[in-house]
């Protein structure tokens, strides 16, 4: 063969490789293949649909883009199962209908079903909630829970997801549930302070859930885990403001099955409403949590940075004669510093009818700067083992007089 020609074949199957490793890669560009455009006002969810039920049939893995540029998207659901692993690369800023009256149900965007998922791309999903805010009082009916959540992820197994934004979502912007392995990382949540019931992520019934270096901003439980929540890790998370990290509320409903397994650490929490919490319903139905604990957090100017409250009761919407029945074991508050906005820096209210069995209180050094005095600790219906530097002296501060009445507390 001549140079001439050997050059041509070489050519020849280059050109072949490069256009069959394209169609093998398996990318699916919203914009470029399925319709979609930047414009703010053409519906991305026929697009997205389209390219999700393409990538859904691939066995090989596939990618689907959202370019930069900001889309409508009324609402979509990415449903599995799938026949291999999907990445959504999210470069765009895709945003909700203002308008709440838009949405049936408390959906927007659902990933339902899918195993290997990955979101990654920079980009933000946009709930546009403020209208939502403003319009009515989550205490006074369900109105609150009616409206969509930015995220859902049901039944979302060995998932990724990083480098994504969710903006001022309606209600809580993203919902986990039932999932197995999926961790948020890079992962920013975005709302104004007085945006109700617009929790950062809520995890339930949920088994293996990492949150990972995520910066969150909103008006309520920068983290919420809620029953059936099994080896959760929460590390390097700044919260700020919203109302802290929660385990709870429990014993709510019937049938909600035990927390266990949940380690929070080196977070940073700032201007917020609770700092560490774990609530529980009085009067409520029989749970149980256990193994939590929280270590190396850092708290500026937060109120109430350790809490156990078993008789949360918000709106006073509930029977506080009655213990709560929600059993609290295995829990440690350690190496937990900084600022406290109010007196009681450490309250544990434990329930009188269950009290806390194997708590630990270690290194804490928790300081107040207001007229009363300094920073206070009170407990109930706990002992809790004592560690290190004990700042405000543990149990030191006047017990609660407890709200429950006496004839009924015996009772286990
Ligand atoms: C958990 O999910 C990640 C993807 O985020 C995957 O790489 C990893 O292998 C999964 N772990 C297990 C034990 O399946
Ligand atoms: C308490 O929690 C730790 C850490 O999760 C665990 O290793 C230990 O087994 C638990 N202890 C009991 C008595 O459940």
């Amino acid at each position: 063969m001549g140079v001439q020609s050997s050059i041509t074949v070489i050519s020849v199957l280059l050109i072949l490789f490069t256009s069959t490793a394209k169609a093998q890669s398996g990318v699916f560009d919203v914009v470029a293949k399925y319709g979609a455009k930047a414009d703010e006002k053409t519906d991305l969810s026929q697009p997205l649909l389209d390219a999700w039920k393409e990538a859904c049939a691939s066995t090989t893995p596939t990618k689907i883009v959202i370019p930069k540029g900001t889309y409508l998207l009324s609402k979509a659901t990415l449903q599995g199962p799938c026949k291999g692993p999907i990445e959504l690369q999210v470069q765009g800023t895709v945003k909700a209908p203002a308008d709440p009256n838009a949405f049936k149900d408390p959906n927007w965007v659902v990933f339902s079903n899918v195993e290997q998922f990955t979101m990654s791309g920079g980009g933000v999903f946009d709930g546009q909630g403020a209208a939502a805010w403003g319009k009515n009082d989550c205490s006074k009916n369900k109105y609150c829970a009616a409206l969509p959540i930015n995220l859902r992820f049901n039944f979302v197994n060995n998932a990724m997801i990083q480098d994504i934004t969710t903006k001022d979502s309606k209600q809580f912007h993203v919902n986990v549930l039932g999932c197995k392995n999926i961790t948020f990382q890079h992962f920013t949540v975005s709302a104004p302070e007085n945006s109700l019931n617009t929790d950062g992520i809520h995890i339930g019934r949920s088994d293996g859930v990492n949150v990972i270096n995520t910066d969150i901003k909103t008006g309520d439980d920068c983290v919420s885990i809620g029953d059936g929540s099994k080896n959760v890790v929460v590390q390097g998370v700044t919260c700020g403001p919203g109302h802290g990290i929660s385990i709870g509320s429990l014993g709510k409903f019937q049938g909600e099955e035990p927390v266990s397994g949940i380690k929070v650490s080196k977070c940073t929490i700032s201007n917020t409403m609770n700092g560490v919490r774990i609530k529980s319903w009085p009067a409520s139905y029989p749970g149980s949590a256990s193994d939590m604990h929280f270590e190396d957090i850092t708290m500026n100017n937060v109120g109430n940075p350790i809490l156990i409250d078993q008789e949360y009761c918000p709106w006073n919407q509930c029977n506080l004669k009655l213990p709560s029945r929600i059993k609290l074991s295995n829990i440690s508050f350690k190496n937990i510093r900084g600022t406290s906005s109010t007196q009681q820096a450490v309250k544990l209210i434990c329930s009188s009818g269950l009290p806390c069995e194997g708590l630990e209180l270690a290194d804490i050094d928790l300081t107040y700067k207001g007229p009363e005095g300094p920073a206070t600790s009170q407990c109930s219906n706990v002992s809790p083992k004592l560690t290190g530097k004990q700042n405000p002296p543990a149990c030191s501060g006047p017990a609660q007089k407890s709200q429950l009445s006496r004839s009924l507390i015996s009772r286990k």
